[in-house]
């Protein structure tokens, strides 16, 4: 059994509408009667169909930053653009048009039947019935339900996780370029979270869009994003890949965020692709074989279990391709993000979370 490795982008991947990119410039959200700004100039680009995180502790301005986007929120100062045209410029349903939003606490209309909820915004559009419902039923498909059972059936009629599929498949619904995710899968325990993140991430492969997703469970920021800003305070403190934010951390509140254990969430970060393979010598015939796209978590915990130091790595087609050794996994958590050894650290007894 082998645990699916690091999110890859094979070549190729379909998509129906051009993703967009997305740019914050030194925005800025002050609430009326607020002393502080909820949001202090905010200033990040997400590459077109990369996923962006945004991350912090309650209350820092994610969702605010996020609803920035597709103004549900005004701008106070500064801007957000899409393809380079500013959100305050661009017309409203035009703007939404080109969003699909994930609402915090999923959001879903209770009277409303799944085809009408995922049908929401197409009906806006005024695409006839049937190509709602062919929409309707194509995108429950997607998410993992049963378009013939569950179309019909009303959201009361369904558990958290499976509100939280509806809740993606209607922001998907009109195609849009841009998703905004607020917390999509906070509602459900961990296992369906994390079925619901492998589901989403292969999704994403297919269909290729722009997306920022707000998260406060740091996992899920590292497993999702091919980019994480970190917020803290309305401030942006650092924004990095899933490694570089594990290796550098820019301070010990970013540090003490991504946890103590940083250098064991680096192993699930890699797979064994990313480690230089020793040639086979055939003396380690007897060592147990592992798949290239596996994590270097699961590899170490492998040789844990199997009581070695070695494993042989199959790779598809091509069969044996070489053997990964237990100091080649610490040489690369030893490194920094660009493969070089870190500097000596002193080491502090690490805060509790
Ligand atoms: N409508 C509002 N009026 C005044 N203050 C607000 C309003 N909405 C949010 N705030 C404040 O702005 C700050 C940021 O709120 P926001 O909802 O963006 O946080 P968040 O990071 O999404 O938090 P959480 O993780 O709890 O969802 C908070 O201090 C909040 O109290
Ligand atoms: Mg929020």
């Amino acid at each position: 059994m082998a645990e699916p490795a690091q999110k890859t982008r094979p070549a190729g991947e379909r998509s129906q509408s051009a993703p967009a990119e997305i740019a914050f410039r030194s925005v800025v959200k002050r609430y009326p009667g607020r002393d502080t700004p909820a949001v202090e100039n905010l200033s990040f680009e997400v590459p077109p169909g990369e996923i962006c995180v945004l991350i912090g502790p309650s209350g820092c301005g994610k969702t605010t930053a996020l609803k920035m986007v597709n103004r549900l929120i005004a701008i106070t100062d500064g801007d957000i653009t899409i393809d380079g045209a500013s959100v305050r410029q661009l017309e409203l349903t035009q703007l939404r048009r080109g969003i699909g939003y994930v609402f915090q606490q999923i959001g879903l209309f209770p009277h409303l039947s799944v085809e009408n909820n995922i049908g929401t915004v197409p009906r806006l559009l005024g695409w006839p019935k049937e190509r709602i419902r062919a929409r309707a039923s194509e995108l429950l498909e997607l998410v993992g339900l049963d378009p013939s059972a569950d179309l019909k059936r009303y959201p009361g009629e369904f558990s958290g996780g499976q509100q939280q599929r509806i809740g993606v498949a209607r922001a998907m619904a009109a195609d849009p370029p841009i998703m905004l995710m607020d917390e999509p899968f906070g509602a459900v325990d961990p296992i369906a979270r994390d079925r619901l993140q492998n589901d989403f991430l292969r999704l994403h492969r297919q269909v290729r869009k722009t997306v920022i997703f707000v998260t406060h469970d740091i996992d899920e920021a590292l497993k999702m994003g091919d980019r994480i800003a970190i917020m803290r305070a309305g401030h942006l403190v650092q924004i990095a890949t899933a490694d570089e934010l594990l290796a550098r951390p820019v301070d010990d509140f970013v540090a003490s965020f991504v946890g103590a254990d940083r250098g064991l969430k680096r192993l699930r970060v890699h797979s064994l692709r990313d480690i230089q393979l020793e040639p086979a010598s055939g003396a380690e015939d007897s060592s147990p074989t592992i798949t290239r796209d596996t994590t270097l978590h699961y590899a170490l915990s492998m040789m844990l279990t199997e009581g070695t130091t070695q494993l042989q790595v199959v790779d598809g087609e091509k069969g044996a391709v070489g053997v990964v050794r237990m100091d080649a996994i610490t040489k690369l958590v030893a490194s920094d993000a660009d493969g070089m050894p870190q500097p000596a650290a002193s080491v502090t007894e690490p805060s509790p979370r």
